[in-house]
């Protein structure tokens, strides 16, 4: 949400003027799984959703939150901090409050509306995006008080495993904190070390949300912790980092073979996070490709932390013509896969997985492509800010209107969703035309929005048997070109069979 809406939506809560912005983004971690933890390399890069908390300081000592996400408020005091029974997002907000004041930090409270646009549980660090992004705050509400960037990741980190009560490890903090533009972060995960890795140019990383959710605080990742400390106890070390590859395989008789399986994968994923690092350096990305594949493979076969879905997705991926390589990112057992494409392909990419991906799973997939974004920060803001006027909702229209023609950049009212497909929106354009948009095509999620490609077509009349070349497809339509080259929309259901080729 832009911080304009951010500022009125606090106008309305608050009933007075923000101060300041503070943000965060998720992340993707494009190799180097599970090795955070195990004190090893990893290779995120942050993406552009993010958290967006826009508020003031306050004379007193409370905490005052309102989630537009959640439709909830919050509020506690700093001193006396606790987690509440149920677990709620403003745990992790209590927990920045109480690791900051564990570091010796004297902090003020503040008021905030905080919106985010990181799908939450889909393994894209919405939490650590919450977290960091409350780190920010509390930096704004306070004066004199500026942290590192690598501190505030640590901070953070403390807040979730120390307050939150889950024991990740320390990338998803350090990404959000440190991320840089049109970079990923080679993070050494024992010293904090890192330094910044150029995106190759030409590709495009999508991100493939399975729509299978995943839980982090779940046994399984605790499991897996478990079993990687009781590895490297087994094999001398302190850490499953302190081993090459060839000192693993002289010594891996040692271990039983759950735990052989398992250290295998991170000794081997520790030396292909190396590898990508240079094969990025060297504009390689047939190499990245091979690696991100080979990292996949090794958390579904050795590490066992993929899931049906997300090997659906991969599979499908790496079919696709122009895909260099793709793998799930983050903890696993659900959430997201990602795929490197070559920039021309991403459409077709996005296509296949819109067709394919619920066929094979029976799951509604969302797609999107993202580059790399800066690091958590804050900023001041200018009161007085107004509060934009939004027009009254109009009634339903059952009609079988085809999608709205309208342009990029063009701003247009964005009225009911639709009943039948909840994705598509009734909208109206500068001319007051009524007409359907597919919510892929919102810049801003506000009643007033601006298209940020063109929206064009008409529905098409196809005859039985006719052949279409397919250029997009969004839940249950798709946009087709004939052999006329006439372009316009059509219901999915009415298309018997695709190739790659369209
Ligand atoms: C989650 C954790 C991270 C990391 C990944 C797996 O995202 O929060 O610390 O362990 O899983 O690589």
């Amino acid at each position: 949400m832009h911080p304009e809406t951010l500022a009125a939506r606090f106008h309305e809560v608050f009933g007075a003027h923000a101060t300041f912005l503070a943000r965060a983004p998720g992340r993707v971690n494009l190799i180097g799984e599970h090795t955070d933890y195990n004190e090893g390399f990893v290779l995120p890069m942050a993406i552009e959703r993010e958290v967006r908390l826009v508020g003031r300081p306050r004379e007193d000592d409370w905490v005052r939150l309102y989630s537009l996400n959640f439709e909830e408020h919050a509020a506690f005091q700093l001193s006396g901090l606790h987690a509440s029974d149920v677990p709620s997002w403003a745990d992790y907000c209590k927990g920045v409050a109480w690791a900051m004041q564990e570091a010796g930090h004297t902090l003020r409270g503040f008021e905030a509306v905080i919106h985010g646009d990181i799908p939450i549980g889909s393994g894209l660090s919405s939490s650590a995006a919450l977290e960091l992004a409350m780190v920010m705050a509390f930096q704004a509400s306070t004066p004199a008080l500026q942290l590192a960037p690598s501190s505030a990741a640590s901070l953070a980190h403390r807040a979730e495993s120390g307050f939150v009560g889950v024991r990740c490890g320390i990338m998803d903090q350090m990404i959000a904190a440190l991320g840089v533009k049109g970079h990923a972060l080679f993070i050494d995960c024992r010293t904090l070390a890192h330094e910044t890795v150029p995106l190759p140019e030409g590709v495009a990383v999508v991100i493939i949300d399975t729509g299978a959710p995943r839980s982090l605080a779940s046994s399984a990742y605790n499991e897996r912790r478990a079993e990687c400390e009781s590895a490297a106890a087994l094999l001398g070390v302190p850490a499953l980092r302190d081993l090459t590859t060839e000192e693993f395989e002289a010594q891996r008789a040692v271990l039983p073979p759950l735990l052989t399986q398992r250290a295998e994968h991170v000794v081997r994923e520790n030396a292909r996070v190396l590898e990508a690092v240079e094969a990025m350096r060297a504009g390689d990305v047939q190499r990245l490709g091979a690696l991100m594949t080979a990292s996949h493979e090794s958390l579904r076969d050795l590490f066992e932390v993929s899931s049906p879905a997300l090997d659906a997705a991969v599979a499908i991926a790496l079919s696709t013509p122009g895909v260099y390589g793709a793998r799930m990112t983050g903890a696993g057992f659900g959430g997201c896969a990602i795929a490197l494409v070559d920039e021309a392909q991403v459409s077709m990419l996005a296509t296949r997985i819109q067709f394919e991906y619920p066929r094979r799973t029976g799951l509604t997939p969302k797609v999107f492509v993202s580059n790399a974004n800066e690091g958590a920060s804050w900023e001041k803001l200018t009161p007085p800010n107004t509060a934009p006027t939004h027009r009254a909702i109009a009634a339903h229209h059952p009609s079988v209107e085809p999608p709205l023609c309208a342009e990029r950049g063009e701003a247009i009212l964005r009225e009911i969703p639709d009943a039948e497909s909840p994705r598509w929106w009734w909208c109206r354009d500068k001319h007051g035309r009524r007409g359907r948009v597919h919510e892929h095509f919102f810049e801003e999620e506000d009643y007033r929005f601006v298209l940020r490609d063109d929206f064009c077509a008409q529905e098409l009349p196809l005859v039985e048997g006719e052949r279409v070349r397919l250029l997009e497809a969004y839940d249950g339509w798709a946009l087709v070109e004939n052999a006329h080259g006439e372009r316009g929309w059509v219901p999915a259901r009415v298309l018997v069979s695709l190739t790659s080729e369209g």
